[in-house]
């Protein structure tokens, strides 16, 4: 049981709030100034609102640490309060204390306020389940990059005993008897589908065998979290788990894994716009995948790995950067979340750069703001350059051929999904005059403070109105 000074939890949180709130939700950026300094990497977005559902699985308080100020943590809390867990801060603001000893069945119409918000709810069902013996998850949210359907949680959830009923208002769930474990072969590793069978197998009675699944670093931290708990999880060869359910878990004491896809989404504003970041926090470990193509790019890195000061550092050297051909993929592929600020530095690179997305069939919708830019990219529905992949008979823009260097100049842009929305900033830092975002806010679903961070690098910048020079 943590016994640490809480207070209670401040909402909404620093940074996301001025969002949502005070600022405008556009900013003005004056472009060609190269980013130089040093920001923080928290913990990862796509681990840290998982854990606190995991929280709910406990007997006992559970403390996070390195908890990002980002709006997903903001949704999360609030779908906890709303099922009688107290979420508090502990000694600092990154530190959240989760105490589910009084879970209850929440009231439906406080669930259904969170419709649209996030995609994480879904991951509720299994722990809300065990705690109550139903759940009820409103309609999901997240970025629009793709159908994302949830298929495979829904029969996931089938195979352990659930009950599912698709009602107008969102997805109701009641489990007659224990859930039960068992064998479950996901069609593709979906990240999500995996936390999902994870999340309900630790206190399902018996063993359950996953196949063909997930093994991003998030996941392994997550799997870190509920072992804590008192879990039994084996990761074996070739993408099995096997999961023995246990009567109880306890809370746990965790330090969220960095933020790899925050790290990379610096590191290609300091390649894009000649620049020289310092990424405090940034794991080598679970970006190797990316720091290859960095390197291929043409961009240098150096890691520091000593305790107190750990981080990478990433930087253009000079010269031109080289064109390239690369496909996303599950881990440990190149991450569908890193394509998108890579694409804008390879805007820069000199030739032919091939980019084949086979993990989200609409992310590369994102390049026609490039294009509007001056970029010169030409999407394809065929898989270029790689492996054929589910999207290659489909008919979508899944591939694209960018062309460059280019000179890329000021542009209207609105933000279509999170990544995207920071490929925009680092695309208008490194434009020449002065580009308007809309749209921001969704940038604050996933980069702790971006405007600080951005001050502190020497963009330049504005909210809202502006005098235009
Ligand atoms: N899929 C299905 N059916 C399902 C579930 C997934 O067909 O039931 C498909 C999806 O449509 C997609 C593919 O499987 O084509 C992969 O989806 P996955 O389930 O792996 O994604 P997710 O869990 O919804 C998480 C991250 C994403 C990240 C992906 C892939 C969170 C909150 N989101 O999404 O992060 O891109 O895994 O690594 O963890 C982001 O950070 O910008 C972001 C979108």
């Amino acid at each position: 049981m943590n016994s640490a000074p809480a207070t209670a939890l401040p909402r909404p949180t620093a940074a996301a709030d001025r969002a949502a709130t005070i600022r405008p939700d556009r900013i003005h950026i004056t472009g060609g100034t190269p980013l130089t300094g040093e920001v923080t990497a928290r913990g990862a977005k796509n681990l840290v609102p998982k854990a606190m559902v995991a929280a709910l699985l406990g007997s006992s308080p559970s403390t996070l640490r390195s908890v990002p100020q980002i709006s997903d943590v903001r949704i999360v809390t609030g779908l906890l309060e709303a099922h009688g867990v107290t979420v508090r801060t502990g000694e600092s603001r990154d530190e959240l204390i989760l105490d589910p000893t009084s879970v209850e069945s929440a009231d439906h119409a406080e669930i259904a306020a969170h419709a649209g918000e996030s995609r994480i709810p879904i991951l509720l069902c299994g722990p809300l389940l065990h705690r109550n013996g139903r759940a009820f998850i409103p309609d999901l949210g997240g970025c629009r990059i793709g159908d994302r359907p949830i298929n495979f949680h829904l029969d996931a959830l089938r195979a352990f005993g659930a009950v599912v009923e698709k009602r107008s208002d969102g997805l109701h769930l009641h489990a007659p008897q224990r859930l039960r474990g068992t064998k479950i072969t996901l069609p593709y590793p979906s990240v999500g589908s995996t936390e999902q069978v994870l999340l309900t197998a630790v206190l399902a009675e018996g063993v359950t065998e996953l196949r063909n699944a997930a093994t991003e670093p998030e996941i392994m931290d997550l799997i870190a979290v509920l072992q804590k708990m008192g879990a039994i999880i084996s990761v074996l060869d070739n993408r099995v788990i096997h999961i023995t359910g246990v009567d109880r878990l306890e809370g746990y004491t965790h330090r969220a894994l960095p933020d790899r896809l925050e790290a990379a989404s610096w590191a290609c504003a300091a390649l894009a716009t000649g620049g020289d970041i310092l990424v405090r926090g940034a794991h080598q470990g679970s970006m190797m995948t990316f720091l290859n193509v960095f390197r291929r790019v043409g961009g240098a890195f150096e890691v520091d790995d000593s305790p107190l000061n750990a981080g990478i550092r990433f930087w253009h050297p000079g010269g031109p950067l080289k064109a390239l051909a690369l496909e996303t993929d599950v881990h440990p592929g190149f991450q569908t979340d890193w394509q998108q600020p890579l694409v804008v530095a390879l805007t820069q690179a000199q030739g032919l750069s091939i980019v084949h997305e086979t993990v989200y069939e609409k992310r590369l919708g994102f390049t026609s703001a490039l294009i509007s830019m001056g970029a010169q990219v030409q999407l394809y529905r065929e898989c270029l350059g790689g492996t054929p992949c589910r999207f290659g008979q489909r008919n979508f823009m899944h591939s694209a051929v960018i062309s460059g260097p280019s000179k890329l100049h000021a542009a209207e842009l609105e933000i279509p999904d999170l990544r995207a929305g920071f490929s925009y900033l680092i695309a208008a830092l490194a434009a020449q005059g002065t580009s308007t975002v809309h749209g921001i806010s969704l940038i604050n679903r996933g980069y702790e403070d971006f405007d600080e961070k951005l001050n502190a690098l020497g963009a330049r910048f504005e909210f809202g109105e502006m005098t235009v020079q």
